[in-house]
């Protein structure tokens, strides 16, 4: 079976969040089962290309009345056998994709690149699926669908974060030279001068899913549904949720040669206080073996992930002194500020605002607990990497994270989006660490025995390409 598997972020080629872990992982547990899939990867400034990358091929697309032209080089996604089609383009593709700016015009061009190239320019090796995800290459089916409607591919589009679907005023539409008379959902679209890219994409894709079957249900009402639930209602029968995976020999506590100690199910104790004693050295930060370290990892993202509350607990003196608790993090500059502001004269609150993926992997071998008070969370990768090193989650009862965490099991949850809510696990959870070991002991343990790998969500995958191939779905 061959699998086209085009996407904005794959690690370690690229990777800005969560999206590049899950292009950089699934891939490679998909090809155990035998799929020839293979990964389409602008090639962002940030990419080095191996020394096995070739050029293989070369041609011109037309955006916007200009004409461009695009190499495509092979290359293996490193310590796997993945073959990545990174698509160089030096207009577009060769832009940086910061946070702050909307990056329309340089997806629409890899969607074209890449649709035009597998139409029109890999004779040898065709897909019968091709699998897109989030709003960087939901053009792809549209294009697909509209500029070769003679070819039958089967599209899927994941959707990892329905939060953002690359809603724009540029007319890419025009520049794509996509004609709304042909194709009548862009002119509705259309009609208030903005173009909703990803929704183009879920109208023309043959199957979506989603990171987490919670939020598959979840995207269907209005609190969750980015203002198209009405329309995802009219498409849940071609909705599915697989839960992501992880890279469990990347995230792997007993081999991880970033940690300053290794540890395992019978290690962990003696294991987690050693790491944690050596990151207080590390970090400047007077620690005694009693104290209870929190910490927290992610995007420093306005919406979704809950930094106003974090923000809030710590101006509160939520976490008092006998508790550390360390934010490691970047993204939104004014909260930053605000962060570093609140933490101001706290020697037990320590934030960190930096991408810094080794400092991650010691903190969670450190921590005994980490906090993800998200308002939605599609999947979050976040706590199921804390688990694996032994860090109980207490994180908001919302999608992906309800579907992994059970409470007072091997993590703590809360159900409303409010300091309230959230102080209250807190407390709960400083508790147990602190007074209920016997309990405490046995959750890290089930914590540590979780199975996070991709060996489920893979199989359900590959039955679901099964499925649309067979033209069943
Ligand atoms: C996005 C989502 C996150 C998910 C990740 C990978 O970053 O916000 O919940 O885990 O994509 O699918």
């Amino acid at each position: 079976m061959n699998v086209l598997f085009p996407i904005a972020e794959a690690y370690p080629f690229y990777k800005i969040g969560g999206l590049g872990d899950v292009g950089g992982s699934l891939p490679p547990a998909l090809s155990k089962l035998s799929i020839d899939i293979r990964i389409a990867l602008p090639k962002h400034p940030e990419v080095r290309l191996p020394k096995d990358a070739y050029q293989e091929s070369s041609f011109e697309i037309i955006y916007n009345q200009e004409a461009l032209s695009v190499n495509v080089y092979r290359a293996m996604l490193p310590e796997s056998n993945v073959l990545t089609y990174l698509f160089e383009e030096n207009k577009y593709l060769s832009k940086s994709t910061d946070a702050s700016d909307n990056h329309a015009d340089k997806f629409s061009v890899f969607s074209l690149a890449v649709a035009t190239w597998v139409a029109e320019y890999s004779p040898y090796w065709q897909p019968q699926v091709i699998h897109c995800h989030d709003w960087h290459t939901s053009l792809i089916p549209v294009l697909l669908k509209h500029k070769h409607p003679h070819l039958d591919y089967k599209t899927i589009i994941t959707i990892h974060n329905l939060a953002y679907q690359g809603i724009t005023q540029t007319p890419v539409a025009k520049h794509l030279n996509l004609n709304p008379e042909e194709c009548h959902i862009l002119s509705w679209d259309q009609q208030d001068g903005e173009i909703n890219i990803m929704l183009e994409g879920l109208l023309h894709a043959s199957h979506i899913t989603t990171v987490s079957p919670q939020y598959a249900k979840e995207i269907l009402t209005q609190e969750y549904g980015e203002k198209i639930d009405a329309i995802l209602q009219t498409k849940a029968t071609t909705i599915t949720g697989i839960l992501n995976g992880i890279d469990t020999n990347f995230f792997n506590p007993d081999k991880d040669k970033l940690l300053f100690q290794n540890f395992s199910k019978s290690t962990w104790e003696k294991g987690k206080l050693n790491n944690r004693v050596e990151l207080m050295k590390q970090h400047g930060i007077n620690y005694d073996q009693h104290q209870i370290l929190i910490s927290f990892i992610g995007r420093v993202d306005p919406y979704q992930k809950g930094i106003g509350l974090i923000i809030q607990a710590i101006e509160d003196n939520v976490f008092p002194e006998n508790i550390i608790f360390f934010f490691l993090g970047t993204g939104d500059p004014n909260l930053e500020t605000e962060l570093h502001s609140a933490a101001k004269n706290k020697p037990n609150i320590k934030i960190v605002t930096r991408f810094d993926e080794p400092l991650a992997h010691n903190l969670y071998a450190a921590s005994h607990l980490s906090l993800i008070p998200s308002r939605f969370e599609p999947c979050g990768l976040v706590q199921m990497m804390a688990m694996r090193y032994g860090s109980l989650p207490i994180a908001r009862k919302t999608g992906g994270l309800a579907d992994t965490i059970i409470h007072n099991h091997d993590g703590f949850l809360f159900n409303e989006y409010n300091h309230k809510s959230m102080t209250e696990a807190i407390y709960q959870a400083i508790e147990v660490v602190k007074n209920q070991n016997k309990l405490y002991t046995t959750m890290v343990e089930k914590a540590l025995d979780k199975d996070f790998s991709w060996k489920i969500p893979a199989t359900e995958y590959k039955s679901l390409y099964e499925n649309l191939i067979l033209n069943q779905k």
